[in-house]
């Protein structure tokens, strides 16, 4: 059971946006992105979607209902949509850095990968344009596609006038909560202080501060994310909207090739890259096989450094240090710059996209992932998890396994980028197998593969209370 300390600052659910700190749990999504055309009419929009007037469904917040709605809608703006709504330069420049900039930005594109072929100017819908993208209206919808149509065909009339729409991205729930590569997903997530109870039981992570989600909350360092104008300073946080698409087939070639190279099977191959065996066992807890899937209250609580040395696991031998999971969550691994995992977490609220594959009737359709990476600093989290933790490997501290030196140094066993998430050239990408022995004489390392995943959209977003929305309505005919 979390407790939370007498000194937690109690959240106004009913003014948060629900995607924050509830996970909805939908078969469906679809993501409408905005430019906005009328202003005026854009904050009459808005206000139609904070009361739920106008045959309108409402805002969800965090506040939950009885009842669990049919749909769930969310809005978030860019900081060009921002400026269009009225805010002034003086206070957007008090916002993120890089939400200023924007993701289509050419630096912060190659920050965090987007180049080559995931460039933002390849991105789908015009999202390589930031200038133009302004506001993201997303819908989620339990289990009818009859709900996600009549209430999508309501938004679109509702956006006429107001706004264009540049992208319409659907989402839908494969079985098992797995994502196209075969995994489950939707395991971890920060168990965020104060924030309202979820269906399971919380796991035995340290709780994250709530200001590492909202803004005007005390963080992990003791300081707080705020902007202004103070309508906006509470209860709102940030996130990166990604559409990644997913090469199914060159996946599977891939593992295939680092299970013959590495001489283990495919299956183990695949969790070693990822740190979770398919069906969502953790390497750490599992380590020699899939087995059974492990009870949900079990499947999220396991430590990487776990000494005595049976268990302690700080040479990556059982889950690599360059696995996808232990990069963008090393846990209670020692990294460079100090500081915890908890500095550096986020929520994450993505769905696939596109058909499921069958590897006996490839096709050529696009599918992927698409949804968004929630944090209160896109530079300290977002940011900082792909560009120092999935793209470098530098980022672990040297660190010899408990018991002394014959088993060798952290250092010798990463190599390369997240294989998942890292660009990936083949003149330069490597991926490690740690195996016992000094130094990393035992490691096996493959070399030579591509990208398997590729950008084909980006927005960094900012979600604004519901106050803060009521706001940002009311700016365009108040600024004229
Ligand atoms: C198509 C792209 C991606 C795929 C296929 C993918 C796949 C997965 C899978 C299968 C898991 C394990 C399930 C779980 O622990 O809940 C996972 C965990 C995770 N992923 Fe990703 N992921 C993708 C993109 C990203 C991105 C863009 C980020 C952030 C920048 C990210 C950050 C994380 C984090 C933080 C965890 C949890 C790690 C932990 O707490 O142990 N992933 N991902």
């Amino acid at each position: 059971m979390t407790t939370m300390p007498a000194d937690a600052t109690p959240i106004d659910y009913a003014d948060v946006q629900g995607t924050i700190l509830r996970g909805y749990r939908v078969d469906f999504a679809r993501h409408f992105v905005l430019s906005i055309t009328d202003p005026v009419a854009a904050g009459t929009l808005l206000t139609d979607l904070v009361n739920g007037s106008n045959g309108l469904p409402k805002i969800t917040s965090a506040q939950r209902t009885g009842v669990r709605p049919a749909c769930f809608l969310n809005v978030s703006f860019t900081c060009t949509g921002l400026a269009a709504m009225g805010v002034s330069a003086a206070d957007l420049a008090t916002f993120d850095g890089s939400f200023q900039l924007g993701a289509s930005n050419a630096g912060v594109a190659r920050n965090v990968g987007d180049v080559g072929s995931s460039a933002p100017g390849h991105w789908i819908g015009g999202l390589g344009d930031g200038a133009q993208v302004h506001m993201l209206v997303s819908l989620w919808v339990r289990d009818s596609t009859e709900v996600l149509e009549s209430v999508s065909a309501q938004l679109r009339s509702a956006f006429n006038g107001a706004a264009t729409i540049l992208l319409e991205q659907d989402a839908n729930a494969l079985p098992d909560n797995k994502v196209h590569f075969g995994y489950r997903d939707s395991i971890s997530q920060p168990t965020v202080l104060g924030a309202p109870p979820t269906k399971h039981a919380p796991d035995d992570q340290p709780v994250v501060a709530t200001g590492e989600f909202l803004l005007g909350y005390t963080n992990e360092i003791g300081g707080s994310y705020r902007v202004s104008p103070p309508q906006l300073s509470l209860n709102g946080s940030y996130a990166a909207f990604r559409i990644l698409e997913q090469d199914v087939a060159a996946y599977d070639a891939l593992v295939q090739s680092f299970a013959d190279k590495a001489g283990v099977d495919t299956e183990m191959a695949a969790a070693k890259i990822c740190g979770r065996w398919r069906n969502g066992n953790p390497l750490t807890l599992s380590p020699t096989q899939q087995d059974p899937l492990l009870p949900r209250d079990q499947l999220n609580n396991f430590t990487y450094i776990a000494p005595p040395a049976e268990t302690d696991d700080t040479l990556g031998l059982v889950c690599p240090i360059g696995s996808h999971i232990r990069r963008n969550n090393p846990r209670n691994e020692a990294v460079v710059g100090g500081g915890t995992s908890a500095n550096h977490r986020i929520i994450r609220r993505a769905m696939p996209y596109g058909p499921p594959y069958d590897p006996d009737k490839p096709d050529s359709a696009t599918r992927g992932l698409v949804g968004y990476f929630i944090n209160a600093s896109i530079q300290n989290q977002f940011e900082f998890l792909t560009s120092q933790w999935s793209m470098t490997y530098t980022f672990v501290k040297s660190a010899t396994a408990p018991g002394g030196t014959p088993a060798g140094n952290a250092l010798f066993n990463i190599s390369g980028e997240d294989v998942f998430l890292g660009v990936n050239d083949p003149s330069s990408s490597a991926f490690t197998f740690p195996g016992a022995g000094a130094n990393g004489s035992g490691n096996t390392t493959v070399t030579g593969f591509g990208r398997t995943i590729t950008t084909r959209g980006g927005v960094y977003c900012f979600f604004p209370s519901i106050s803060g929305l009521t706001y940002l309505a009311g700016l365009p005919a108040a600024t004229g």
